[in-house]
């Protein structure tokens, strides 16, 4: 196990953005700033041990701060869709704010994903990671409570990457945060991820208006473009669900227990990923809304359906959803959740 710590760019408040990487045993190298949480690069070798870096992303922090969809990002303080950006909690109302269409999204306009969070490495024997944490004040983004916020990147040479959320706050909130990378496991810029083979260990999904906010419905998947309860090929039937694959899936799981969620291979380089979580759902994003606009790392350009993203999460809208598991957090209780990206081929 090995860390590098080095200095990838500046705010334009003056605040030093460190990139630090992450290696193991395995040629796994994974790449993590302390901007925004988020994960710049993860190189995992095919099945001949050939290196390609999986996710996108940019080579330099000025294309990060550019504008981007949340690339490789740690999302919070509430990953997915809150309707109107409204909830109430404890006879109050709150307002967060509105940033998708007439909804919230992904934590506000600056989110987790575009503030600095104070970081250290660590390393054991078994592992070697990064530690960030976040003071988010009472109000930000209209949230209540001043939360404080940790979460642990690590690498291990079993191909894992571990990531492990914990925050507590000092008012009742609501929190639901998730790693958003978009991944290619062909390698990123190399075309469209619709021969990647999926599996997702779900029985239902929370349907969605137009603007992708839970009706309130769970709905089973089966007979639907929707069941991978069995592998398919995420090509095999995206023509027909319109705009492509965004969905929160319903996963079968205990609460809390942390279990096998989905499976991806990818036949041309044999690389596989498997995401475990303690989360009780999952959304699968074939980035629907990539046009080709934005260039990435190898210089290509990132087209639609480019990389999928499998963000561990609450479902989209719980706060106004009282069937749905709770995201409430209160004072004296801790949020803690964990997902694992493991990598072979
Ligand atoms: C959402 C998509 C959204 C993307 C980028 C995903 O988590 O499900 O609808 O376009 O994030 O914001």
């Amino acid at each position: 196990m090995n860390i590098k710590r080095e200095t990838f760019g500046q705010t334009p408040d003056g605040r030093d953005v460190i990139l630090f990487t992450l290696a193991n045993g395995q040629n796994m190298v994974v790449k993590i700033m302390n901007y925004g949480g988020i994960i710049t690069a993860i190189q995992a070798p095919d099945k001949d041990g050939n290196l390609a870096d999986i996710v996108l992303g940019f080579n330099t922090f000025k294309e990060y701060q550019d504008g981007h969809p949340y690339f490789g990002a740690l999302v919070g303080r509430y990953a997915n869709r809150i309707a109107q950006g409204r909830f109430a909690l404890n006879n109050q109302t709150y307002q967060l704010a509105i940033n998708n269409g007439p909804n919230h999204i992904h934590g506000g306009i600056s989110g987790f994903d575009k503030v600095v969070w104070e970081a250290h490495e660590f390393m054991n024997g078994a592992e070697a990671g990064v530690e960030l944490q976040y003071h988010s004040r009472d109000g930000e983004e209209g949230y209540p409570g001043n939360l404080a916020v940790k979460v642990r990147y690590s690498l291990n040479d079993n191909n894992e990457l571990r990531i492990t959320y914990q925050a507590t706050s000092d008012k009742p909130t609501i929190i639901n945060l998730t790693q958003h990378s978009y991944f290619n496991l062909s390698g990123e810029g190399s075309g469209d991820i619709l021969d990647h083979e999926i599996a997702i260990n779900a029985d239902s999904f929370t349907v969605v208006d137009a603007d992708l906010i839970p009706t309130g419905e769970i709905r089973s998947v089966k007979g639907s473009p929707l069941d991978f309860t069995t592998p398919y090929r995420i090509g095999d039937r995206i023509q027909n669900v319109p705009g492509g694959y965004d969905h929160n899936y319903v996963l079968n799981k205990s609460q809390n227990e942390l279990a096998l969620a989905a499976q991806v291979r990818d036949p041309k380089s044999g690389r596989r990923m498997e995401v475990y979580t303690t989360q009780p759902g999952i959304q699968l994003y074939t980035a629907n809304f990539l046009d080709g606009t934005l260039g990435g790392k190898s210089g290509k350009a990132y087209q639609k359906h480019g990389a999928f993203c499998l963000e561990t999460q609450h479902f989209p809208d719980s706060p106004n959803q009282p069937h749905f598991p709770a995201t409430v957090l209160q004072p004296g209780e801790t949020y803690d959740q964990v997902t694992v990206y493991k990598f072979n081929v």
